[in-house]
């Protein structure tokens, strides 16, 4: 069997969206509106499609004719040889809870691997972007070991006000709605403490902060790593689209690398590639130092098959009270034109 790149894509999102439309029946609600979609993959081996679906409640007389219904989808309609099936329970948060996703927000997680190559940066400047070209964007900062967003976006560190019904209200800077860890995590606590809090939290953000109703897009800065958070990412927000950002050394790419396939194999899309810190540009001669090596970039996209979205100079804006670049500045050029090839996807 050999089916081209593009054909197992189709083929997978079509399988995904024929899985979102069934009716969850312990709960009388489409898949899609539930987020009981987990995992959708394809056994290229076996021609199996791989499902892990989870259902309102997973020990009910309604689960066996489900099962059935499945099956006859799978192998008569769609054609599989067969199905593997996991099935799971909806976490209690997510009962009787209609997904963000319902509204339409589109999730952008910004990934790296390696720590220190960005990604708080990038994610900021990102996000002022889309708000630059008329979106309104929301930002989750989920690094709870080093949460920078405040200090790259310049916002006060304080517990964020509460609505009635207990949602939390995000701060607001440069048009865009921001929470991030460093509001809740009490500093003098020990990190060790914070692996364990981070599912929590995220589920927090994702069921809990009063986004404003118009929000299109939700950056999500993520602790650097390639195992344990990507996990926590999938249960919580499946739908979650990836960004990777590399430096164009190896120990950098290398590293990307793996945190893009694990992402993938967890589903998620990857949007594309970002080089961080490809050059220096020398003031007395203008010539482009390739202080760090080169080609981090172009390789990491190549391996993961996704295009290389910019490649972002080492510079520090202007500005010096924070960390986002202005559009008459070169960074903030290409975070323009970042945020317009993500735009168009869409
Ligand atoms: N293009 C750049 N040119 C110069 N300095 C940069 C550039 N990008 C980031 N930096 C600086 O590098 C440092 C690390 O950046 P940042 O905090 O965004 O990385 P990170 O990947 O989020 O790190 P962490 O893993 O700690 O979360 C910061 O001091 C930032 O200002
Ligand atoms: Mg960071």
């Amino acid at each position: 069997m050999k089916l081209g790149k593009d054909d197992k894509m189709v083929s997978k999102e079509i399988l995904h969206e024929k899985i979102e439309l069934l009716i969850d029946p312990t709960c009388q609600k489409t898949l899609k509106e539930t987020g009981g979609v987990r995992y959708v993959g394809i056994d290229e081996e076996t021609q199996k499609a791989v499902l892990v679906i989870a259902l309102e409640k997973k020990e009910s007389d309604k689960v066996k004719h489900f099962k059935l219904e499945l099956t006859k989808l799978i192998k008569l309609e769609l054609g599989f040889a067969g199905l593997k099936l996991e099935l799971e329970e909806l976490n209690p948060k997510e009962k009787g809870t209609v997904l963000d996703k319902e509204k339409n927000i589109r999730y952008i997680g910004v990934a790296s691997g390696k720590g220190g190559v960005g990604k708080s940066t990038i994610t900021a400047n990102l996000a002022v972007a889309f708000a630059k070209l008329g979106h309104k964007v929301g930002l989750i900062d989920a690094d709870i070991y080093g949460p920078s967003i405040p200090s790259v976006m310049d916002i006060e560190i304080k517990l964020p006000r509460g609505t009635e019904d207990q949602k939390i209200i995000p701060s607001n800077k440069f048009n865009i709605e921001v929470v991030s860890t460093a509001f809740f995590v009490d500093n003098n606590k020990p990190l060790l403490w914070r692996g364990p809090m981070l599912h929590k939290m995220l589920e927090h953000f994702f069921y809990d902060v009063k986004w404003d109703e118009d929000i299109e897009y939700i950056f999500i800065d993520l602790p650097p790593g390639t195992g344990d958070v990507a996990l926590d990412i999938q249960s919580i927000i499946p739908q979650c689209d990836m960004i990777v950002i590399t430096t164009p050394h190896p120990t950098a790419s290398t590293i990307a690398v793996k945190a893009g396939f694990g992402a993938k194999q967890l589903n998620h899309e990857i949007i594309g590639v970002i080089e961080n810190m490809a050059y220096y540009k020398n003031p007395a001669n203008d010539k482009q130092e390739l202080i760090f090596g080169k080609g981090g970039g172009i390789d990491v996209a190549e391996q993961l098959e996704v295009p290389l979205l910019g490649q972002l100079e080492i510079a520090q804006p202007k500005s010096g009270s924070h960390s986002i670049f202005s559009l008459d500045e070169p960074n903030g050029l290409i975070y323009l034109s970042i945020a317009k090839q993500i735009i168009q996807k869409d």
